[in-house]
C-alpha cells in the first residue's frame, strides 16, 4: 500500500537515492535536511509499505504567506504511471489549503510532458518561460499557477 507522510531530517539520505534516479542535477541529502528543519517547507513522501516502508516519491513545497512554491516533485521510476504522483499533489494542496494557501506556482523544463501533463490535469495553468533557467542541459522552464485550490 502507499501511504503519504511529511519529511523528517532522517530522510534525507534515502531522499538523496530518489532524486539521484530522478534528475539530471540532482539535490544533495544536505539541501533535503535542510528543508525538513525549515518551518516555511512541508515536504510529503510517497512511502510503499510493503516494501519495509521505503521511500518512494516526494513532493516539496516553501510556503511564503498565501502563496506556495513547489519545489520538485518525483516519483522512482518503478512506481510511475500508478497515479502515485497525482494522489500525492492533490493531498499536498489539501495540507497547504489548510494552512492558508490559496496558490501555487512550480517551474518544470518546458520539453518535461509528462510532469507538465500531470500539472494541467490538476489545473495549473501556464503564464510564461524562464530561458535558461535549467542546467544539464541548458533549457528555459514553464512557469505555472494554481489559483483555486
Ligand atoms: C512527473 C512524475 C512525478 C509523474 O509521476 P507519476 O506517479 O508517474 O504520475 P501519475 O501516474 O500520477 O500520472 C498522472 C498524470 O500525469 C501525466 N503523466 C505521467 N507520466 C506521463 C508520461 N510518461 N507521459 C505522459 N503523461 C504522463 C498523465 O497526464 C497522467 O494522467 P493519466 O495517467 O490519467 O494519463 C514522474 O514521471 C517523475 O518523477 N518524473 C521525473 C521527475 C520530474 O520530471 N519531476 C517534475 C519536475 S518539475
Amino acid at each position: 500500500m502507499i501511504t503519504f507522510r511529511r519529511m523528517v531530517p532522517e530522510d534525507a539520505d534515502a531522499l538523496a537515492v530518489v532524486e539521484e534516479k530522478c534528475f539530471s542535477v540532482p539535490w544533495s541529502r544536505e539541501a533535503f535536511w535542510r528543508d525538513a528543519s525549515n518551518t516555511d517547507a512541508y515536504y510529503l513522501l510517497a512511502i510503499d509499505t510493503g516494501q519495509n516502508d521505503r521511500i518512494i516519491g516526494y513532493v516539496g513545497c516553501w510556503i511564503l504567506a498565501y502563496e506556495g512554491s513547489i519545489t520538485n516533485v518525483a516519483i522512482d521510476p518503478e512506481y510511475r504511471r500508478q497515479g502515485i504522483g497525482r494522489k500525492m499533489l492533490l493531498k499536498l494542496i489539501e495540507i497547504v489549503k489548510e494552512k492558508g494557501v490559496t496558490a501555487l506556482t512550480l517551474e518544470v523544463r518546458v520539453s518535461n510532458a509528462p510532469a507538465i501533463s500531470l500539472y494541467e490535469g490538476l489545473g495549473f495553468k501556464s503564464v510564461g518561460q524562464r530561458p535558461k533557467y535549467y542546467t544539464n542541459p541548458v533549457e528555459a522552464a514553464e512557469i505555472m499557477w494554481k489559483t483555486h485550490l
